[in-house]
């Protein structure tokens, strides 16, 4: 099977899940990165371990329709299977999504369906939840809304702030994207119908839920 990553920065969840494949734990080749930014970070690893990176910038393309069929042509061309948004800060539209159904995944930095959109940590922390997380999904139209694989939480401590609760969700993430992404590889997790199966049983809301 051949995987694409999409990035817009830092690039940690390319690197936990390309360090999978290199391990032989997810039997699957990168074969493309994406990124909609020239300086994204992860760019450097992505090149340093040979695979093929393409920047698509969105502002050179008058709608998002075009910006996404443009990539949905190089991903066709690569032969890309599994399609895996590690921090892509894109809405995609359905031209890019409903090609890709069943076969395009997301990772979300909050326990969803609680904070989907932006500044996710702020929120939990300003809303004095106790508990935080992320959630690896798939792609479906409407944004962070889509069947949950699974979801992983941490424990929101009193001297928390934004930043340090963010290092703490994104452990978890570089955990639980690599497993996501090798059951969907190996055929265990499925989307049948607008529901996420594993195993051919039907996951809960929340996925495969871990706790902290
Ligand atoms: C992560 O927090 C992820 O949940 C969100 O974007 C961030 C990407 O971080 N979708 P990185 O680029 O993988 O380090």
């Amino acid at each position: 099977m051949k995987i694409a990553l999409f990035i817009s920065g830092r690039g940690s969840n390319m690197d936990a899940i390309l360090a999978s494949c290199q391990a032989g734990h997810i039997e699957a080749t990168p074969a493309l990165v994406v990124s909609n930014k020239a300086d994204a970070k992860g760019l450097l690893a992505a090149t340093a371990a040979g695979i093929p990176t393409a920047i698509f910038d969105h502002r050179d393309f008058a709608c998002r329709e075009d910006f996404d069929r443009a990539i949905l042509a190089r991903v066709q061309q690569a032969n890309i299977d599994l399609i895996i948004l590690a921090g892509f800060m894109r809405i995609l539209t359905p031209e890019l999504i409903k090609p890709f159904q069943g076969r395009m995944l997301n990772i979300h930095p909050s326990l969803l369906p609680k904070y989907p959109g932006l500044n996710t940590h702020q929120r939990a922390i300003d809303a004095k939840d106790t508990i935080a997380g992320a959630t690896v999904h798939f792609v479906i139209e409407e944004l962070d809304a889509g069947p949950a694989v699974i979801q992983a939480s941490v424990d929101i401590s009193e001297q928390d702030d934004a930043g340090s609760l963010q290092q703490k969700v994104l452990e978890v993430e570089h955990t639980i994207y690599p497993l996501a992404v090798k059951w969907v590889v190996e055929g265990r997790v499925r989307l049948q119908e607008g529901k996420a199966f594993l195993d051919g049983e039907p996951l809960p809301p929340s996925g495969v839920r871990i706790e902290a």
